[in-house]
């Protein structure tokens, strides 16, 4: 038989009202290690019980600061020395960008981190064992009861008088716990080296068995889903090149597909002069023209093309596109205005795709047939 030790005597109440009466009570009488067990929180018990500011806080600070001051410095490290790379123009230590990460890591740490210290520091894990565990008085404050448990390490602990001065304070079912000096170290369970064993068993089964379904069964020949190809990947070396870069330049000469280079760069007269419409005012092309205009041209050209901006000011006024100047000029002025822009407007060549350039000029000459009508016109 092991020998029973004392660990507390406990006391049952009924009401909120009752054991925060009981706390008060307790502190009052000089009882330094008692605690309270309630089936759910109740406001005012800290102050009741005389419990100081918890400690926890601090290691939140710590944790926190930790978290921002490691993130940045490993951005730092990433931007400036490890892969110093241009984004954006922005210089290689641009504060703004390390805002999110530097946050995001310190409410990690912070959070994560004080929970675990909660475990292990104040509830003392993997010790999960407590005498209070399955007894009666644990079942009855963990549904309707108010508890209130005073321990025998107290330093005026004295069986008799606790008991008599729970009865005082109106407490129900006092009785003393016992524990089991063997019971309370349940949790060294927990490193028993059969117990560590078959979780490393366990563990080593079931990431093998994984890693083998999906990166060897899945792939096994011939349904391979052509993962196996010679190929280069972007920023890899490669054995291919003598030099071992894999990322080669465009071999001179060269233009990348949807990329003409623009002959008439700066050149608005070899422009005016060479540039011929391939396109013929059909319907489908001022149908096409139409939508280009009014999605690309209309917000400052206005919907006629008479200048009429629709941006309020904004954006300076663009002159009318029924002058005689424009009407009077080539396609090929036309294209090149769109190509490269005109003093603040600006160029809508990587929007607007080369045809539909064109298209949008058989719309443009449509609406400035339609602004200077003649007689014949309207036969
Ligand atoms: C952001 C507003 C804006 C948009 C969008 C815009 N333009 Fe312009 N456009 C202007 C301004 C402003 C001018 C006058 C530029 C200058 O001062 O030379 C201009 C000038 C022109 C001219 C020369 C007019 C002349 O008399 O010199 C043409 C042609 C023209 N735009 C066509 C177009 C076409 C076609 C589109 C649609 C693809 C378009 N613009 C889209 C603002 C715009």
């Amino acid at each position: 038989m092991n020998e029973k030790h004392l660990f507390a005597v406990t006391a049952l109440f009924d009401t909120p009202d009752e054991i925060i009466h009981a706390a008060h009570e307790t502190t009052s009488a000089g009882y330094t290690r008692f605690d309270i067990n309630t089936p759910y929180p109740v406001h005012g018990m800290d102050k009741a019980m005389g419990l100081k500011q918890s400690r926890l806080g601090v290691f939140a600070l710590v944790f926190g600061l930790l978290g921002a001051t490691s993130s940045v410095l490993f951005m730092t490290w990433v931007t400036l020395i490890d892969y110093p790379l241009v984004i954006g123009g922005k210089p290689f230590w641009s504060w703004p960008a390390f805002v999110p990460v530097a946050f995001e890591i310190t409410v990690l740490l912070a959070s994560v981190l004080s929970v675990v210290t909660m475990i292990v520091l104040y509830f003392k894990f993997p010790n999960n064992s407590h005498p209070l565990h399955d007894t009666p008085y644990m079942k009855k404050v963990s549904s309707n009861k108010f508890g209130i448990c005073i321990q025998a390490d107290d330093p005026t602990f004295n069986q008799k008088a606790v008991e008599e001065f729970l009865a005082k304070v109106g407490g129900k079912e006092i009785g003393p716990v016992f524990f089991d000096l063997e019971d309370l170290d349940h949790g060294q369970h927990i490193f028993d080296p059969k117990f560590i064993g078959v979780l490393a068993l366990t563990a080593i089964l079931v990431s093998g068995g994984t890693y083998f379904t999906f990166n060897k069964l899945l792939y096994m020949e011939p349904f391979s889903w052509m993962s196996a190809q010679a190929k280069l990947k972007a920023q890899r070396p490669s054995d291919l090149f003598t030099d071992g870069i894999g990322m080669r330049r465009p071999v001179e000469g060269t233009v990348a597909r949807g990329f003409l280079p623009y002959p008439f760069k700066g050149k608005p007269d070899e422009a005016a002069k060479n540039l011929v419409n391939p396109l013929l005012p059909t319907k489908e092309v001022i149908d096409r023209g139409k939508t280009k205009f009014l999605t690309y041209c209309s917000p400052c050209h206005g919907n006629f093309a008479r200048g009429d901006s629709r941006l309020a000011g904004q954006f300076p006024n663009p002159p009318t596109l029924h002058s005689d100047k424009v009407r009077n000029w080539p396609d090929g002025s036309i294209y090149h205005v769109i190509t490269e822009g005109q003093n603040v407007m600006p160029s809508y060549a990587s929007q607007i795709s080369r045809d539909d350039r064109w298209a949008i000029i058989q719309y443009i000459r449509v609406l400035q047939r339609a602004h200077n009508a003649k007689e014949s016109d309207l036969k």
